[in-house]
């Protein structure tokens, strides 16, 4: 197929390397990675993660950049456009994911910046963040304030997404980007210089096989976290590879996207665990702090940062920096692959597109934004409705990823992504096994793992 002449295309191969990776790079590194290592085993974890990032990881990579470049569409037309039109469904639940995440994914970005907000007038000498805890709590629960900042995070990233894929997309990640790198090198570095940061240290990297439960557990949460972190299943891949030139290296790219989400995350472990260490030692919290789950984030590390005196004011300011990037990056990934699919199958502008795509974020992620306050007493299945879509998610993402694998592991057949790739002989071959055994068989671990956590049967769930 030829290069389209009415597409957009990343104005070269390291462009689109730092905007796979800037989509990959979001709130999985820095909030779920440093949890999850901390609570598996710390370097029985981090070896685990490695290993399925470096096989399973640059496999479904390699192949959902192949089909979008290959068919020039976005995944909700890839498939037929590739001419395999029974296999569009899977294209249309691959736009369905992140047409129902982006919403509330869009309602954290929100209480991210509400977060910057606040130590923002905390560096300013104002107050606010006496008791993380309550502040959380009344923040999430107010009538209109998680609505509001919803709104402001979504049409911040439609802005960027209106402006098109070199000028928008690529600009703004070359500014966000450094930054986060700057500013995670440097967290990490300042946190490892606090007294006793080397006992966390230690706690983070030494395998301690007695206290990560079964082997099993660990490698299921690894599985998961990549599958998360590397932002598969939801088409942004296929959409981005397909603003790809033929010439730049595919498999090398997948490496690369890997290697700096990978990095990022480790950091963030280094920057998170020591002061969390730190901070157990000195309020007698124990694992308790560590083990503090969603709420790590947005109240234990306030918490933390409130301890260190005077400079905690800008140290959590350059944290939610940081955490906010983080969030635009990936949610103007999801976006563009939603926006890309609207214009691809109705055959309308991009500004029409981004339109529709920002009433349908307010209109669902209000559903999300009013779920702890407001319209609290609405519970599909019982949960918050941010958890509900959350859940739905972990599901829904292993079903669409091990479709594509059974669409070019045994209907289009491996060649239609090892032919776009130029891999040959030995590479070839193993990408086959992958594709066609090892990826499905690990994917349907997860999901199972999914259903059963979701259905509440324990011993399977992670
Ligand atoms: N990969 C992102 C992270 O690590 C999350 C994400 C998932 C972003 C899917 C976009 C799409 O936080």
């Amino acid at each position: 197929m030829a290069d389209g002449s009415q597409r957009a295309f990343w104005s070269g191969h390291f462009a689109f390397v730092l905007a796979a990776a800037a989509s990959a790079i979001g709130l999985g590194n820095l909030w779920r990675f440093p949890y999850l290592a901390a609570r598996y085993g710390g370097g029985v974890f981090i070896a685990t993660y490695l290993l399925f990032s470096l096989t399973l990881g640059v496999t479904l990579l390699v192949t959902e950049i192949a089909i979008g470049r290959r068919s020039r569409q976005s995944q909700l037309t890839a498939f037929r456009e590739l001419g395999y039109p029974r296999w569009n469904i899977v294209g249309v639940l691959a736009t369905v994911v992140p047409l129902f995440i982006l919403p509330y994914y869009n309602v954290i970005g929100g209480w991210v910046m509400r977060y910057f907000v606040a130590y923002v007038s905390l560096v300013a000498g104002g107050s606010g963040l006496e008791n993380p805890q309550a502040f959380f709590d009344s923040f999430i629960a107010a009538p209109l304030e998680p609505f509001v900042y919803m709104v402001v995070f979504t049409f911040v990233t439609c802005a960027v997404i209106v402006m098109g894929v070199r000028n928008g997309i690529e600009k703004s990640n070359m500014v966000m980007m450094p930054v986060l790198f700057l500013m995670a090198v440097g967290l990490a570095a300042y946190v490892a210089c606090l007294p006793g940061a080397g006992e966390g240290i230690r706690y983070y990297l030494v395998p301690d096989f007695s206290s990560c439960g079964s082997m099993g557990k660990v490698a299921l949460g690894a599985m998961g976290q990549m599958f998360y972190s590397l932002s598969l299943a939801m088409g942004i891949m296929i959409t981005y590879g397909s603003y790809m030139r033929r010439g730049d290296s595919l498999p090398r790219s997948a490496v690369r996207i890997v290697a700096a989400d990978t990095f990022v995350a480790v950091l963030s472990g280094f920057m998170i665990i020591p002061v969390v260490v730190i901070f157990a030692a000195q309020s007698g919290s124990g694992r308790a702090a560590i083990d503090a789950g969603p709420g790590l984030m947005f109240v234990t590390l306030p918490r933390v940062f409130a301890s260190l005196g005077a400079a905690g004011a800008w140290v959590g300011l350059a944290f939610f920096v940081l955490v906010l990037f983080a969030a635009f990056t990936s949610a103007i990934s999801m976006s563009e692959a939603c926006v890309a699919a609207v214009c691809d199958f109705f055959h309308i502008g991009r500004n029409a597109s981004v339109a529709a795509i920002c009433v349908w974020c307010v209109w669902i992620g209000s559903l999300s934004a009013f779920g702890y306050g407001r319209w609290s007493a609405f519970k599909p299945f019982g949960m918050p409705a941010l958890d509900f879509f959350d859940s739905s998610m972990n599901v829904l993402t292993p079903i669409v990823a091990t479709l594509i694998c059974v669409f070019v592991g045994w209907a289009a057949k491996p060649r239609l992504v090892t032919d776009e790739a130029g891999m040959g002989g030995r590479a070839a071959r193993l990408y086959s096994f992958m594709i066609r055994y090892f990826a499905p068989l690990l994917l349907a671990a997860i999901l199972l793992s999914e259903v059963c956590r979701s259905l509440g049967i324990g011993g399977w769930s992670i």
